[in-house]
């Protein structure tokens, strides 16, 4: 799974990430595509702030950047308007929100159905909104990690893809705890976005409950 084979044989998945901050989880991206592991393109990022040191790093990868600061926007969903336009200038076919924190409306949602992914830092359904890591610590839990999922209209609350888990040791804090996590995020988002780009995630809505995403590695 995963091979650089794999990747020479899929049409690369056209990505538009969206930062707000240090895009660590934009690098393993960028990293992953670089060495062949990923067969996915990054058309845009877009950051809500100017001074993010994610645009460097896309810079860096001759990647296009596009800031849009949400403070310049009558409304969250003339915001997500602007976004959808960008992103489909680039001929974006997946959005990914790799540290944005901006919650999204269904202009976007509606633009790109089961195509919107975030990555949280933790099991959720615990600990959802900001400073997860923090809560998980005052929380007193023994296990936290991190979770991708697909990008609903509540916080946090769309369907689960996968998980990675890590340990809590009595010794953290909100700084040693956030980067642990971190490091099983940078395995944990690419790993999801190549089984998007092989057709490998199958979401099943049929059920009248909350919708089940299956990873199926024998789709073509
Ligand atoms: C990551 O820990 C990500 O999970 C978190 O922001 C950080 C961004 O780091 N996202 C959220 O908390 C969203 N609710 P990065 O900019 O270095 O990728």
């Amino acid at each position: 799974m995963n091979t650089s084979a794999d990747a020479a044989r899929c049409t690369p998945l056209v990505l538009g990430v969206l930062i707000s901050g240090s895009g660590t989880n934009l690098q393993a991206i960028i990293d992953r595509i670089a060495e062949g592991q990923l067969p996915a393109k990054i058309a845009v990022v877009i950051s809500n702030v100017a001074s993010a040191k994610g645009l460097d790093r896309a810079r860096r990868a001759e990647i296009p950047t596009v800031v849009l600061d949400h403070k310049a926007f009558p409304s969250r969903a003339a915001f997500d308007e602007k976004m959808v336009e960008t992103l489909r200038a680039h001929d974006v076919e997946c959005v990914v929100l790799a540290g944005f924190m901006r919650i999204v409306t269904k202009v976007l949602l509606d633009a790109f159905p089961y195509r919107v992914i975030n990555i949280h830092p933790s099991l959720l359904p615990a600990f959802p909104g900001v400073n997860a890591q923090a809560q998980a610590v005052a929380y007193g839990v023994r296990i936290s990690g991190c979770t991708a999922h697909f990008v609903d209209a509540g916080t946090d609350t769309g369907p689960v893809i996968a998980q990675r888990s890590v340990d809590v040791f009595e010794r953290d804090d909100e700084e040693s705890l956030r980067k642990r996590i971190l490091r099983e995020e940078h395995v944990l988002l690419p790993a999801v976005l190549g089984w998007i780009a092989r057709g490998w995630l199958e979401v099943d809505t049929s059920g009248g409950g909350r919708p089940r995403v299956r990873l199926n590695p024998s789709n073509p």
